[in-house]
């Protein structure tokens, strides 16, 4: 996903522009600036396939998708295993069901045998 958001820049010199401003310098000129900023790939939202929708939605919650799509490749039982603790321990609102379709659709895009 390419996210692109405009960033305004104010060098905010007025302030002390302004308090030293004498004859030969006019301050209080705000210079206003947009850049484009290009986001790296990868992190903000899963890969599609089956399920991503329901990683979008409950696995960003707290942290990126790149906190998850890093760790190493983990098999089915792993990844339930990590899910269930997202749930158990920290709190993630997954119903039980979800528990294994997260855990399947991990497995589908990084999962070893
Ligand atoms: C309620 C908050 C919350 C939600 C929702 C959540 N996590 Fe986490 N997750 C955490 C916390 C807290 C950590 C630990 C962060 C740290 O160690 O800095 C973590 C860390 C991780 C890690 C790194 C390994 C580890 O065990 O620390 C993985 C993988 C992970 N989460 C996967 C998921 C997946 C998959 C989902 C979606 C089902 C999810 N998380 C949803 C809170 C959450």
């Amino acid at each position: 996903m390419k996210a692109s958001a405009a960033v305004l820049l104010v060098w905010a010199s007025c302030v002390s522009a302004s308090a030293m401003a004498g004859p030969d310098k006019p301050g209080g000129a705000a210079v206003i600036r947009t850049v484009d900023v290009t986001l790296p790939n990868g992190s903000l939202t899963f890969p599609p396939g089956v399920g991503s929708n329901l990683a979008n939605a409950q696995c960003v919650i707290c942290h990126s998708a790149g906190m998850v799509t890093r760790q190493p490749p983990l098999s089915f039982q792993e990844w339930k295993a990590e899910v269930a603790k997202m749930r158990a321990v920290y709190g993630a609102p997954l119903a039980v069901d979800e528990v294994d379709q997260i855990a399947r659709y991990l497995t589908a895009i990084n999962g070893k045998p």
